[in-house]
């Protein structure tokens, strides 16, 4: 019987690590086209530390485009037991400029600011568990993580992975994962594209994810964690079809940034005036709002129409990240930003209320 874990296949030694509070430069050491639309860009550590993360976790990267600075967050693809680089797989998103900018600056020897790893899609860490990993389209990225991971552990693993693309050709990873199902015992792999075109024959499955396809696929759904990423639809889908199939709530577990809960037990130390509101000027779009005392200024300003990036609204991913000219805010965040970032006079639009007037470079 194999009595290892995957805790002992990762060997304690004397490696310098990445320490997500200091670090924060990558460079870039190799970018790789996996289809028509989607590349892989792999990091290593500017100071060649190691970097350790979970299968599943995110990195928010700064990406200074044209003529904005914007923070996107890319879950990492390879493996964690590989910790002397990450990579991240990005699909060029029509009309997407950072996506596109990406796509076509990226290239090695570019160096990166990022911050990670970040998020909670982690497979539960119970001996002998059943999986069905599920992603659709370039939601493929986290869960290639973990199928990565258990490859390179060559541990015991009884792991169904259904693969949904638009079609045969947008299948990111295709002949990766074939070969892992072909020499990872108890890796069972199905593709699902949804349209054939561009494909000369498929004796595979097609279509869109359904009740039938999960009872096909996975007879034992009830007794498998579901690990799923993908567009909204896919996951709202996969969802619903879990539930009915007997998969209990605490056994689905999506890629979601809305994942964070804002602690109301930790709510403001100082006491603020609940009608009071404070004038907020967005000092690069010449913009000036008013923002009530209880309203974050994230919600504010979407409200208003003034332009600022944002993912989870929640202070976890920190894609809203703004420097605050002046000010003073209250930021309850969920991890999306570092100590020494806020003590260089940034914070999160998302998690922070206003406590007096603020000049904010957007
Ligand atoms: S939008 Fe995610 S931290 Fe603000």
């Amino acid at each position: 019987m194999d009595t290892r874990t995957m805790d002992s296949v990762v060997s304690p030694s004397n490696r310098t690590y990445w320490n997500p509070d200091v670090d924060s430069d990558l460079l870039c050491v190799d970018v790789h086209q996996e289809t028509h639309d989607v590349k892989t860009f792999t990091f290593v550590s500017d100071e060649g530390k190691h970097i350790a993360f979970s299968a599943g976790q995110y990195f928010a990267f700064d990406i200074e485009t044209r003529d904005e600075l914007e923070t996107r967050c890319y879950s990492v693809s390879s493996s964690p037991l590989r910790t002397n680089a990450i990579s991240i797989t990005v699909k060029r998103v029509p009309g997407g400029t950072v996506s596109s900018w990406l796509h076509d600056n990226l290239a090695p020897g570019a160096r990166m600011r990022a911050s990670g790893p970040l998020g909670r899609f982690i497979r539960p860490a119970v001996a002998n568990q059943k999986y069905l990993f599920l992603s659709g389209g370039s939601g493929i990225t986290p869960v290639m993580s973990m199928a990565r991971e258990l490859g390179d552990a060559a541990l015991p693993v009884d792991v169904i992975f259904l693969h949904a693309g638009r079609t045969p050709k947008d299948l990111v990873f295709r002949e990766e994962l074939s070969n892992l199902a072909t020499r990872l015992k108890g890796f069972r792999l199905y593709f699902l594209p949804e349209d054939l075109s561009g494909e000369k024959s498929w004796s595979g499955l097609s279509g869109r994810i359904s009740r039938e396809l999960f009872q096909l696929i996975a007879p034992d759904l009830s007794q498998r964690v579901v690990m799923c990423c993908g567009p909204a639809p896919f996951m709202a889908a996969a969802r619903k079809i879990s539930a009915e199939l007997g998969v209990p709530v605490e056994n689905y577990i999506e890629e979601s940034f809305d994942a964070a809960v804002i602690d109301d037990a930790t709510l403001p130390l100082i006491e603020v005036v609940r009608n009071e509101t404070f004038n907020v000027e967005f000092s690069k779009q010449g913009r000036t709002i008013e923002v009530g005392a209880d309203q974050t200024v994230l919600s504010s300003a979407k409200k208003a129409g003034v332009k600022m990036p944002s993912s989870c609204s929640s202070g976890l991913c920190g894609t809203c990240k703004s420097k605050l000219a002046s000010g003073m805010v209250d930021m309850k965040h969920s991890g999306g930003i570092r100590q020494r970032e806020i003590d260089s006079g940034f914070f999160l639009p998302c998690c922070s209320k206003p406590l007096s007037d603020l000049v904010i470079e957007r």
